[in-house]
């Protein structure tokens, strides 16, 4: 029977705030037949839409998008905070609560036309997955999907996805 992810996700009460539930998927990491199991749904969304590369957020995207890269058999790109990439890169600007943030992309790093799986551990506001698909576009690729471990339903980050065809593992 499969596994049931939620058991592996830990919830802590006024963290970092009071007021805030944080859902912490460092429990499902810390297990290899969990991991595995989410590692492998994923990829099971992804079968079918002809993904070339998989591209994930700083820092949490690069545990959820580089086994799924693995298993596909595709190449994995990072989108990075500021002053992370060493070679020409381009910029996708996102809300945070209070100001801005920035994630960059080498400008190679996503060839014109190549298919994408954009993957991240949670899906919040929204913010850090419409920067990373601002980049994937910016640069040409076509998203084919995006997938997450968790959502937070309540902030509507999906509003944000209406175009695309995304997975979350589990919703709060
Ligand atoms: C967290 C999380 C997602 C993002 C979700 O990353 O890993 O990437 O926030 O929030 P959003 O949907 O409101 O943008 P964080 O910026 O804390 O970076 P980290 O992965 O480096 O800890
Ligand atoms: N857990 C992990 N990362 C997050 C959360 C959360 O609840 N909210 C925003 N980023």
């Amino acid at each position: 029977m499969a596994l049931d992810l939620y058991q592996y996700i830990a919830s802590i009460p006024d963290y970092p705030e009071k007021g805030i539930i944080f859902r912490d998927i460092s429990p499902l990491m810390a297990d290899g037949e969990a991991y595995q199991e989410a590692t492998d749904r994923i990829v099971a969304f992804a079968q079918d839409k002809g993904v070339e590369m998989i591209v994930g957020p700083e820092a949490r995207g690069f545990i959820v998008g580089c086994p799924v890269a693995y298993k596909l058999g595709v190449g994995f790109a990072p989108a990075r905070k500021k002053g992370k990439l060493p070679r020409a890169t381009i910029k996708a600007e996102y809300d945070l609560e209070y100001g801005k943030s920035a994630l960059y992309m080498h400008k190679d790093a996503v060839k014109p036309g190549q298919k994408v799986l954009v993957c991240d551990d949670l899906l919040a506001t929204g913010g850090t997955i419409r920067a990373t698909i601002d980049l994937v576009e910016q640069l040409g690729g076509e998203v084919v999907g995006c997938a997450f471990l968790v959502e937070l339903a309540e902030l509507n980050g999906r509003e944000k996805l209406k175009d695309y065809d995304t997975l979350a593992l589990m919703k709060y």
